[in-house]
């Protein structure tokens, strides 16, 4: 590792039009907040950067949907999502926003630099316009067919099924997201990075000089590098965003992704004078922790505008996760599949450290993960209960009870009591090594691996039995306990915060630093110690049932939504099937009845007779339209009287989605009377 001073550590903005879920946290906020807390805890110097993405397509497509502006969505989700951080206890030292006046400073600012340096190229473009809306149709604004794997529904900017990134051109069968309509092609100009020209010099910093980032982060540079960079616009035709600084340029805003990485600047900017030092001076090390979706923004475009701009620092790494999904489906905002984190909060209130250590202990770092709610059931009752708790408690309950909660003098140290003692800083050893690696579930495991030595010390060494023969041998037993639980608060305060803050208020002590940890004399004979109670509690099966069928809920939600289907019938046996009898026939005669706007009398040849039958269609098909037709007749229904004219079977039909009835007919014409079944 390099020499540097400080560490700037910047996580990735989300965007305001919804709440945060667990995904963005494994993904990116619950390690990064774990990385900033151990830094923090050896004393370096540390800025942790959080904030709103606020600008970008989807927000304002979500107020023209609700009726509202881009402003009243992000103000909403701003509040709601910075709120909910801050009671799961992610520990940003500024948490901003980029509809906020220093970020369209500051952004602005950026793109002058660039534009007066004569980094951008200009180019006047075809783009998609729709006639209805006057508007360009840039991203999110227009769907289509994707090129690459023929989803129908792939947006201008990238293709949610296949992942591919997309211009709004290479989309086939386009249409305008705001009215439907095809659009049509009118030339516009923008302004666009040269990503090309950087390319050599991406390949010399990344692929040369970052070999030990993450392989999957190496990997997808790696493979955008290879397939050949294009130049980049970085302005968009819209009404809602940065304007682009350019009197030429009425009516243009700067592309979302131009300036919401800009917005990890504005945010320093905002929370401090000395931010040039966090930016620009060497012995500063930035680190953006992100999701694999933004990795090709926070390690190509991102580093190319800084290096663009030449005063800035480059990223020293870029810890990207992969996905977590949820009870085996990709988390979705636009399906609610999903555990929302201010739902979370509001359902499991004190349960803060538990998602935190679930997420971690099961995060998405190498591949795609799943959450499921047994899991976090099991993880909370297995090891945060029965290996932390337990352990910790034990040490606790038993100095209470035999010396007055009082940490007792030891006396001399058998191998045991030695060897106990060594461990602590080996696993020291251990966890450094797997945060400096940003393996953050190996850490955590690590820490865990203290709280089973103490389990295991406690076993060994059976206090509970010994105390009737030997008191002072207790003395020593418990002493060395209480040292691991005093370490166990150093070790694991990254990871569970509150927990340890509470633990720490157990053996009334301050909060120790992550130099103290490995020592075996945290606390010294004779402290006193505060009354300590359960660290956590078990998560009940009902709990965890009541999670569940909320997603069952909206399982079963989103298939009627989709579908548009009305859920399916109990089911029959191929007797029950049988007993109806449907054939194929011709309609000879149609006409309409009088009097009545849905009816229309028909003569049918079903093969067996020449019949009458009234059908609901006349909205649906004119008389001249059904005449010719072959169909299909229930044959065997009861014949009813419909407006006095009685009516000898039913044909078939299908709604289609705008609710027009359309005729079910053999596929190709069948003799009359052919049994359907
Ligand atoms: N809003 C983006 C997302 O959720 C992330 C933006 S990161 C930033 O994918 F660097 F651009 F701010
Ligand atoms: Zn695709």
């Amino acid at each position: 590792m390099t020499d540097f001073k400080r560490t700037l550590i910047t996580s990735a903005l989300p965007y305001a039009n919804g709440p945060v879920h667990i995904g963005h946290l494994a993904g990116v906020y619950v390690p990064a907040d774990i990385y900033a807390r151990y830094l923090r805890l050896k004393g370096e110097e540390v800025l942790f950067i959080g904030g709103s993405d606020e600008h970008g397509v989807p927000i304002t497509l979500k107020a023209r949907n609700a009726g509202i502006t881009p402003q009243d969505v992000v103000d909403k989700y701003h509040a709601m999502i910075k709120d909910s951080f801050q009671r799961l206890g992610i520990s940003f030292d500024v948490y901003s926003r980029t509809s906020a006046p220093i970020h369209y400073e500051t952004a602005s600012q950026f793109f002058r630099n660039l534009y007066d340096g004569g980094k951008f190229v200009e180019k006047t473009t075809a783009q998609y316009f729709d006639e209805e809306t006057g508007q360009f149709l840039a991203d999110r604004y227009i769907v289509g067919t994707c090129p690459k794997c023929g989803f129908e529904k792939a947006y201008g900017d990238q293709c949610e099924s296949c992942g591919t990134s997309l211009s709004p051109t290479e989309l086939i069968t386009p249409r305008s997201m705001l009215s439907g309509n095809t659009p049509v092609l009118k030339e516009t100009k923008h302004w666009y990075l040269p990503l090309d020209q950087y390319e050599p010099w991406l390949r010399e910093w990344i692929l040369e000089g970052h070999k030990e980032w993450k392989s999957n982060v190496y990997g997808q540079c790696k493979s955008w590098i290879d397939s050949g960079l294009q130049p980049r616009a970085v302005t968009r035709d819209l009404d809602w965003g940065v304007p682009v600084p350019l009197d030429e340029a009425q009516g243009k805003v700067l592309y979302v992704w131009f300036d919401a990485p800009i917005g990890y600047i504005s945010a320093t900017r905002e929370l401090t004078p000395e931010w040039e030092k966090w930016w620009k001076e060497r012995d500063t090390r930035m680190l953006h922790f992100i999701g694999k979706d933004n990795i090709v923004f926070h390690c190509i475009i991102f580093p190319a505008m800084l290096k663009a701009e030449g005063s800035y620092n480059l990223p020293d790494n870029v810890p990207a996760n992969e996905f977590l999904n949820l009870e085996g489906d990709k988390i979705s905002t636009s399906r609610n599949w999903a555990v929302w984190l201010h739902e979370y909060l509001e359902e499991f209130p004190g349960k803060e450290d538990v998602l935190k250590y679930v997420l971690t202990a099961n995060a998405p770092e190498t591949k795609d993960n799943d959450f499921t709610w047994k899991d976090f059931q099991t993880r909370n009752n297995s090891e945060l209960v029965a290996i932390l708790g337990n352990f910790v408690n034990r040490a606790l309950v038993l100095t209470e009870k035999y010396f007055e909660a009082t940490v007792p003098a030891a006396g001399a140290f058998t191998e045991n009591d030695r060897q106990t003692l060594e461990t602590l800083s080996v696993l020291k050893g251990e966890i450094e090594k797997s945060l400096n690696s940003f393996r953050f579930r190996e850490a955590l495991k690590n820490g865990m691996d203290m709280a089973r030595l103490g389990n295991k010390y406690l076993a060994d060494e059976e206090p509970w039995k010994v105390i009737k023969t030997d008191q002072e041998r207790v003395k020593t037993i418990l002493y060395v306990s209480l040292q691991v639980t005093a370490n166990l608060t150093i070790a694991l305060e990254p990871f569970l915060p509150f927990s340890m803050e509470k633990l720490r208020g157990f053996l009334n002590t301050g909060r120790l630093g992550w130099d103290q940890l490995g020592l075996t004399d945290l606390l010294p004979a004779g402290h006193r110690l505060n009354p300590s109670s359960l660290l956590f509690e078990k998560i009940e099966d009902k709990e965890i049932e009541r999670q569940v069928e909320k997603l069952l809920a909206t399982k079963k939600a989103n298939e009627a939504a989709t579908a548009g289907v009305t859920p399916a019938k109990d089911s029959i046996n191929i007797d029950q099937f049988g007993m109806m009898d449907i054939r194929t026939g011709t309609v000879l005669e149609a006409e309409k009845v009088a009097k009545t706007q849905k009816l229309l009398k028909l003569k049918i040849d079903t093969g067996i007779d020449v019949r009458t039958v009234v059908s609901g269609i006349a909205e649906h098909y004119t008389p001249e339209e059904m005449v010719g037709k072959q169909v299909c007749i229930l044959v065997n229904l009861e014949p009813r009287p419909l407006k006095g004219i009685e009516s000898k079977g039913m044909i078939l039909c299908a709604q289609d989605p705008s609710g027009k009835l359309v005729l079910v007919s053999p596929e190709t014409v069948v003799k009359n009377g052919a049994e359907v079944k």
